[in-house]
């Protein structure tokens, strides 16, 4: 069986003697070459990092294993977090997975049919409130401070910490860090997360260099690059629908220390890049993750030159989480035709 992340990382996480040892199968995810969208940019060495093969289907299931085992080791016996979808999944799975209730405070009408749907099958206490992320996460904050629950969003840092594993299996794939992290940024714990990682195995002396990071929000969340809360926060993208990130200060972090940026695309270049992805490279991801690839896109329009360059774009989180928005794009071909080969095989000589 394949080493899990606990194991293989037990050195690098705050794993000790008494930390649980399982896994669902979360990480060792593919770093896949980009054909169509390296010729784009004009990069030789565009990869994009799946995160959507992890278990529940995001980069979540990276962060949710470390901060389920140290909850139990501690003794925990329920979980809660607030979420725009992904995180509640994976809450609720490794919470099934490890029999401790779990209660997920989510914005009503604001989370994708799949990820409601991965809750409710793993059987999370679901609250739905009328209002947003952030007040989502304020209110999981005060519940878990009152009360003995656990809680596993990213301001646990049991979260990053095996999220930043990420970043190892970056250098490791690669031999070396990429020049380049395009990232979608929404609560800014991954972003946060990968950076960690990367000054780790850069101390590891695993990688002899350090990428600029590259954040990117939707332009109707753009906390981060307006400088100022959004209070009502909107964006095609519903899994980065926030306007007040619990880790806005180390994302800044991760950016100056870095010498990259956070930028802003709107949901047309969300929408464009979300298409080209599918249907240009074979990869479906979730709108949230298109943002990476948009922000990519978009740096190389206006002039940042990738050639030469290794540049690495996190795919967080899978197409299917979100099927309502994945049926809204115009079918290339798709008629109805008569149970009759020979007018199929007419109709494909047309093409
Ligand atoms: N991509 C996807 C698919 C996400 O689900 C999220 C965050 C992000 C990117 C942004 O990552 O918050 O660490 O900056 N989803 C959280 C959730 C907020 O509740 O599932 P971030």
């Amino acid at each position: 069986m394949r080493q899990s992340l606990l194991e293989k990382y037990k050195e690098h996480l705050p794993v000790t003697g008494g930390t649980p040892m399982f896994s669902m199968g979360e990480g060792a995810t593919p770093l896949v070459k980009s054909r169509k969208i390296a010729e784009l940019v004009g990069c030789d060495e565009l990869y994009f990092k799946l995160e959507g093969c992890n278990p529940t289907g995001s980069f979540k299931d990276r962060g949710m294993v470390v901060a389920v085992a140290k909850a139990i080791e501690a003794g925990g016996t329920s979980l809660a977090c607030a979420s725009t979808g992904n995180t509640s999944a994976s809450a609720a799975a490794y919470g099934a997975y490890c029999g401790l209730p779990t209660t997920v405070i989510v914005p009503k009408g604001n989370v994708s049919r799949g990820k409601l749907a991965q809750a409710i099958a793993y059987g999370a206490r679901i609250m739905l409130i009328q209002g947003s992320f952030d007040l989502a996460l304020q209110m999981v904050r005060e519940l878990t401070e009152r009360n003995p629950i656990v809680l596993v969003n990213s301001v646990n840092p049991n979260r990053i910490q095996g999220q930043k594993t990420a970043s190892f299996e970056v250098v490791e794939d690669l031999g070396t860090a990429p020049d380049y992290l395009f990232i979608p940024v929404g609560n800014a714990g991954n972003i946060t997360a990968y950076w960690l990682g990367f000054k780790e195995a850069y101390h590891n002396e695993w990688t002899s260099i350090l990428p600029m990071m590259m954040g990117f929000q939707a332009e109707g969340a753009a906390p981060i690059v307006r400088g100022d809360v959004v209070a009502e926060p909107e964006t095609i993208a519903s899994a980065i629908r926030i306007g007040n990130p619990a880790s806005w200060s180390s994302a800044i972090e991760a950016r100056d220390e870095s010498g990259g940026s956070i930028g802003m695309v709107s949901d047309d270049e969300i929408m464009d890049a979300y298409k080209l992805m599918a249907n240009g490279e074979g990869l479906f991801c979730e709108p949230a993750s298109a943002a990476g690839v948009a922000g990519l896109l978009k740096r190389s329009e206006t002039g940042l030159s990738l050639e030469g360059k290794r540049v690495v774009c996190v795919i967080t989180g899978s197409g299917l989480k979100d099927p309502d928005l994945a049926n809204e794009v115009e079918p290339v071909w798709m008629e109805e035709y008569p149970p009759d080969v020979s007018v199929v095989e007419e109709a494909l000589k047309l093409s």
